[in-house]
């Protein structure tokens, strides 16, 4: 069972991605529809990302002794959690994006996912 959802973890995890950052752009370029699809998508699958690495917490809790890589990866995912929900309620309210903020956000949540990943499969601490 376990395997299972460390399985799903990581393939909701990157559509989690995946799908914000196509919101971002969605949104950037006023994409209204594509905003719509994205944005509800990359909700859906943040709240599955979280159930899911919370599942793993409960099925091996002396993971949460291994090191601060765990609890880095969680500030930065919870981070990334706020930015995705705050946008999208700003999507919804129909406020506009400006260019510059919606390409730093961009590029620096693709990064922050890259370190994720990093922290995650090296645990370097
Ligand atoms: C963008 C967000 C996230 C990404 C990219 C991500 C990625 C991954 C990956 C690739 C693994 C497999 C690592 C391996 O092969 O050992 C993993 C495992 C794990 N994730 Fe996540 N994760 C994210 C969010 C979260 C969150 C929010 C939690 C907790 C609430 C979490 C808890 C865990 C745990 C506990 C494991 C390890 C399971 C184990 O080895 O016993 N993850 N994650």
């Amino acid at each position: 069972m376990f395997m299972y959802y460390f399985a799903f973890h990581v393939i909701v995890v990157v559509s989690w991605i995946l799908f914000l950052l196509q919101f971002i752009k969605a949104y950037q370029y006023h994409k209204i529809a594509q905003g719509y699809i994205f944005g509800i998508l990359s909700i859906f699958f943040l709240i599955i990302a979280f159930y899911l690495g919370i599942k793993l917490i409960m099925f091996n809790e002396s993971i949460l002794k291994s090191g601060g890589w765990l609890h880095l990866k969680i500030t930065l995912a919870v981070i990334l959690a706020i930015e995705n929900i705050y946008y999208f309620i700003k999507f919804l309210l129909k406020k506009s994006i400006s260019n510059k903020i919606a390409e730093i956000n961009y590029w620096l949540d693709y990064l922050i996912f890259v370190f994720i990943l990093f922290l995650t499969l090296i645990r370097p601490f």
